[in-house]
């Protein structure tokens, strides 16, 4: 099988971006008069690692870190049927919550991951993608925050992979094969 990668977005591109995303949040958190500890960073695992990572020392405030899986069922089960493999720890009650997602695609992941938090009374739910497809979209969610909008190809690189790997790349590629 051949396989190669097309650089989408380059290591330096993807830095000055999350840079850039980092300010926006900060200054978004800034106005509602935040500070630290009162936002928590949900990382939704395992693609927004190295992301939330970047994000995390872009802020110009310290949130609480929390981390969430969510998986598809296997085959014999209806698409797009989701569970947990991991919740939360924290009590996201009266906080402010940061979602952070490497890519959003037909929005069912992250739909099913905002229906629960809605239900656990934050103060607010916001959402930071470094990659939307919103040309792809199956149930309507909004991004707040978007690194990039994402063409239609399969990427990998900087937390997305393909069978566990590419994940360590510090730039996005398409998978070519
Ligand atoms: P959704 O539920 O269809 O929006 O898909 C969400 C998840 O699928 C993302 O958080 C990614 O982990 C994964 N995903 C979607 N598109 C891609 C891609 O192009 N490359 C790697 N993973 C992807
Ligand atoms: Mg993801």
């Amino acid at each position: 099988m051949s396989e190669t990668l097309r650089e989408v977005f380059g290591e330096a591109a993807v830095a000055a971006r999350v840079a850039e995303l980092g300010r926006q949040v900060s200054a978004h958190y800034a106005g509602l008069g935040v500070g630290d500890g009162d936002v928590v960073m949900v990382g939704v695992l395992k693609g927004a690692l190295p992301f939330m990572a970047d994000l995390l020392r872009a802020l110009s405030f310290c949130p609480s870190l929390d981390f969430v899986r969510v998986a598809s069922y296997g085959a014999g089960t209806a698409p797009g049927e989701l569970r947990f493999l991991m919740d939360l720890e924290t009590d996201v009650a009266g906080r402010h919550v940061l979602v952070v997602e490497d890519i959003v695609d037909t929005g069912r992941s992250l739909a099913y991951l905002l229906s629960m938090l809605e239900a656990r009374s934050p103060a607010s739910v916001k959402v930071c993608a470094l990659l939307d497809k919103a040309y792809r979209r199956e149930v309507d969610v909004k991004v707040d925050f978007v690194g990039f909008e994402a063409p239609p190809v399969f990427l990998v690189g900087y937390g997305m992979d393909v069978g566990e790997r590419l994940r360590r790349l510090r730039g996005v590629y398409e998978l070519v094969r």
